[in-house]
């Protein structure tokens, strides 16, 4: 038994959830499911990104404060979580207390170790955008009301730290997965790091958190926001909290957040002192028919409108068994439906459909005495047997694809098996063997069943209601003989799409 503390990104609070921070958030509790299951202590974060100029704007757009504008949208995201059957331990917003205090401090303590210091810097600056934009932006002429702007701002000495953080990537090959974001990260750092300006002055952008040593500035977003994961696990505020959890032992982020992560947030813990996280997994990016997903191009996919048509453990399935953890995935109806219908429907739900069926039909609605097994059973009761250690290996690898996958073989075993023995048949001539096969069937479905709950939560506890299996072990033989089953509905009706 160990620990297992995975976080998500913190998503800014102005933007709609769409399935990609669905597919991030789903993700992190299908991962603190199986840890739950094997015995571990699970501390699941997630969270709200909730300073900066995008909110602040947004807010003025709206004529509410900053404030107002955020604790009206963050329920977006709250209620989604709660819809998704997602089991976080915390949720942090970067506006609460508990977290402006600790970000002072750590401004406070990378201060004193003389990793903070000022610089003016001149540039344009584009009131409109209200940013400073390139010299090559500036010369586009696309910018209006553009100025020279001198300003002072505050600097993080990043650069300090750039050859300790090669060393360190080199020397811990989990650090970064997978490999080829490891690479792209060392390609990066092959280059000069620069230091990162970690302040905005008030007069220009007064929505943040206010530095601690000059109270005319807030601090930029990330350096803000990225303190969440250490904020709300005690640092600075209960030390024996924090030397529980921390490190993390998964930050799970998309693809678009790996500099941040790997350079702007392991530098800022190397100035604290502070260990880095066990694993920062950047995994790709959800497509929507091979195109990046865009308010624009209004191809956004709301997670809720899927929840509706087809179900919550529906949706949390498709999404984790079509992305192959690391590269890019694509969205299409089509992949829905067809991963609905074959896994879900003709293998997983028509296992159950079967099974309970013949034991209405031929056993009394009883499950039936096993006997003595035949080959046959002992490769399925085999196989059953060792799911459980190949799902466990297959989630520390985080290779949730493969797991979901793994357990599916099961079942399409199990309905092979069934096709083979065809209990239907048996039960005219040799009834022992009926039995034999159902209880098989039966006792297989309920060890894919417990093996597929972190994915599907619902479903997977309504086939182990329909079993009466109180016993949730997955090894093999303890569904009970004589066990009455329930009525049911099929678990997941075909969908049926018009043929044009
Ligand atoms: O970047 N496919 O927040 P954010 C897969 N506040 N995942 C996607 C995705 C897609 N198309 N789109 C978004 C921020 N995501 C910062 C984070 S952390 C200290 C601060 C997921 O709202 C993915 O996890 O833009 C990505 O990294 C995250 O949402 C970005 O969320
Ligand atoms: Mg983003």
């Amino acid at each position: 038994m160990s620990k297992f503390f995975v976080t998500t990104p913190i998503y800014y609070v102005n933007d709609a959830p769409h399935i990609g921070h669905a597919y991030t958030t789903i993700l992190a509790d299908v991962l603190s499911r199986y840890h739950r299951t094997l015995g571990d202590k699970v501390f699941f974060l997630t969270g709200l990104d909730e300073h900066g100029q995008k909110v602040m704007q947004a807010a003025q757009k709206r004529g509410l404060s900053p404030q107002a504008h955020c604790d009206d949208l963050s329920p977006r995201f709250l209620n989604l979580w709660k819809t998704l059957d997602i089991r976080y331990d915390d949720f942090i917003r970067t506006t609460q207390e508990r977290h402006k205090k600790i970000v002072q401090l750590v401004l406070q303590k990378v201060n004193d170790n003389g990793d903070i210091y000022t610089d003016e810097y001149e540039g344009w600056y584009s009131v409109a955008e209200e940013r400073f934009i390139t010299d090559a932006e500036y010369e586009s002429g696309q910018f209006r009301d553009v100025k020279k702007l001198k300003e002072k701002n505050y600097f993080f000495k990043m650069s300090k730290y750039q050859q300790k953080l090669i060393d360190y990537i080199d020397a811990h090959p989990d650090f970064i997965r997978p490999e080829h974001r490891k690479n792209e990260m060392l390609g990066f750092l092959r280059q000069p790091l620069g230091d990162l300006c970690i302040s905005r002055p008030k007069a220009r952008m007064d929505w943040g958190i206010e530095i601690p040593f000059d109270r005319e500035y807030v601090t930029y977003v990330w350096f803000d926001a990225l303190v969440n994961y250490i904020s709300a696990a005690g640092y600075g505020s209960d030390e024996p909290k924090f030397k529980k959890w921390w490190p993390a032992d998964v930050h799970l982020i998309g693809k678009d957040i790996l500099t941040t992560h790997c350079v702007y947030w392991t530098t800022m813990l190397f100035s604290l002192g502070v260990p880095l996280p066990k694993t920062i997994f950047a995994h790709g990016w959800w497509l929507i028919a091979d195109t990046k997903m865009s308010k624009s191009l209004g191809n956004v996919v709301n997670p809720l409108d899927l929840i509706e048509s087809y179900g919550v453990d529906a949706v949390r399935f498709y999404l984790m068994r079509e992305m192959v953890l690391g590269l890019d995935a694509n969205f299409t109806p089509d992949s829905f439906i067809k991963c609905f219908n074959s896994d879900l429907a003709n293998d997983f739900g028509n296992l159950l459909n079967r099974v309970s069926g013949l034991i209405h039909k031929n056993h009394d609605g009883q499950i039936p005495q096993p006997g003595i097994l035949t080959p046959a059973e002992e490769d399925i009761k085999t196989q059953g047997n060792a799911l459980p250690g190949k799902i466990t290996e297959l989630i520390n690898q985080f290779k949730v694809q493969e797991a979901v996958t793994s357990v599916l073989d099961f079942v399409r075993s199990l309905n092979k098996y069934m096709e083979v023995q065809a209990p239907w048949k048996l039960a005219k001539t040799d009834m022992d063997s009926a039995r034999r096969v159902l209880y098989t069937a039966a006792e297989g479905l309920r060890i894919a069943a417990i093996m597929l709950a972190p994915v599907m939560p619902q479903k997977t506890a309504a086939v182990l209601d329909i079993l009466g299996a109180s016993n949730t072990q997955p090894v093999w033989g303890q569904l009970k003989p004589g066990t009455i089953l329930k009525a049911h509905p099929p678990l997941f009706p075909r969908i049926e799409v018009e043929k044009k």
